[in-house]
């Protein structure tokens, strides 16, 4: 039987502990997990894509269950075009759900043979986005608990801060 590979797509700007909270259940349920980092400059994104990448990189501890990319263009053409039958998204709190639910929708009248499954945060991590993290570090509060290490690390130094 063949792999049964999962996309993870997002913007990780930066890479979280709640994405990786979601990243190690998804990797529990199949096979392969592909996180997709979106190269998306309309949203001006605090690091670069290859920021985004490295920074992730370092923190999955060469979890042999995940492989990462980049993509532009449509997250299920992407999906396609690794094999993946799944798309996996990570769902906090019930205002991420109506967004989520717009996606879900296009996505599967894009491309009905990719699902997309949802996957709910540990209780500790319901408050982490990418967002917050970066306004509360913008405005000198620590975000410590909220990203992996490397990521606390590349956030001082792009603020020029020593902690
Ligand atoms: O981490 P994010 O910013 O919540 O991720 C959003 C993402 C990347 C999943 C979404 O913006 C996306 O899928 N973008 C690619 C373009 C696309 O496929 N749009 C149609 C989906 S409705």
């Amino acid at each position: 039987m063949s792999d049964r590979i999962a996309l993870y797509p997002g913007s990780f700007d930066p890479v979280t502990r709640g994405h990786l909270d979601i990243l190690d259940r998804a990797s529990l349920i199949f096979d392969r997990v592909v996180i997709g980092v979106l190269q998306n400059p309309a949203k001006s994104p605090l690091f670069t894509t290859e920021e985004r990448v490295d920074l992730i990189r370092r923190s999955i501890d060469g979890n042999a269950h995940v492989d990462l990319g980049t993509f532009d263009g449509l997250t299920v053409d992407y999906a396609q075009s690794v094999g993946a039958i799944a798309i996996v998204r990570g769902l906090r709190v019930t205002s991420d759900f109506e967004n989520e639910f717009q996606m879900t929708l296009m996505n599967r009248r894009l491309n009905p043979d990719v699902h997309t499954v949802f996957l709910m945060t540990s209780f500790s991590n319901v408050f982490i986005s990418s967002s917050i993290v970066k306004e509360v570090f913008r405005l000198g509060g620590t975000i410590d608990d909220a990203v992996p290490p490397a990521c606390a690390e590349a956030l001082r130094r792009k603020f020029g801060r020593d902690r």
